[in-house]
């Protein structure tokens, strides 16, 4: 099983999202036994509140199920127990450097994965509140981050 993490500031907008869209990607190509998907924030905040509807107003709209997103704080031992951990923007990466101390996991942006987008960060839509946007960019994300776990491990 490739376990891949999807790391923000909130956990109710932006990696819940991609959770459930990498989740919906890999069932569709028939790889839902061997792709897990969890996601979490830097921030403690929002622990155990559902994502926000924003986030859930988009996966609906797409038809992606969002059963079981449920808000958590990133933990020291996330980086022990996932093969991919996956944040929005630099922020999140450095939040993620700092609690990853010296272990060893590979940390990605997810917009490392779209070197042709003009933007380089997944926006907030907390803040932008352009939760269209934060579909779009996510959606292209993980079908390539799909694409590498599937080359990479599978
Ligand atoms: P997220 O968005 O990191 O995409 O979940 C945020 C959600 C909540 C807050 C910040 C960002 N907040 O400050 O409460």
């Amino acid at each position: 099983m490739i376990r891949v993490l999807f790391v923000c500031l909130g956990n109710i907008c932006r990696s819940p999202m991609a959770e459930a869209v990498l989740r919906h990607k890999a069932a569709l190509r028939g790889l839902q036994g061997a792709i897990a998907t969890d996601s979490a924030g830097t921030g403690n905040w929002h622990i155990g509140k559902p994502p926000h509807e924003g986030t859930l107003g988009q996966l609906k709209l797409h038809g992606i199920s969002s059963e079981g997103l449920i808000a958590r704080q990133m933990q020291a031992q996330d980086f022990e127990q996932f093969d991919y951990i996956v944040c929005m923007d630099d922020s999140n990466e450095q939040n993620l450097r700092r609690l990853q101390g010296g272990k060893d996991a590979e940390i990605l942006k997810l917009m490392d994965l779209l070197p042709d987008e003009p933007l380089r960060e997944v926006p907030d839509p907390y803040f932008t509140g352009n939760f269209e946007e934060t579909y779009r960019l996510i959606d292209l994300g993980c079908e390539v981050l799909l694409d590498k776990i599937v080359s990479e491990k599978l």
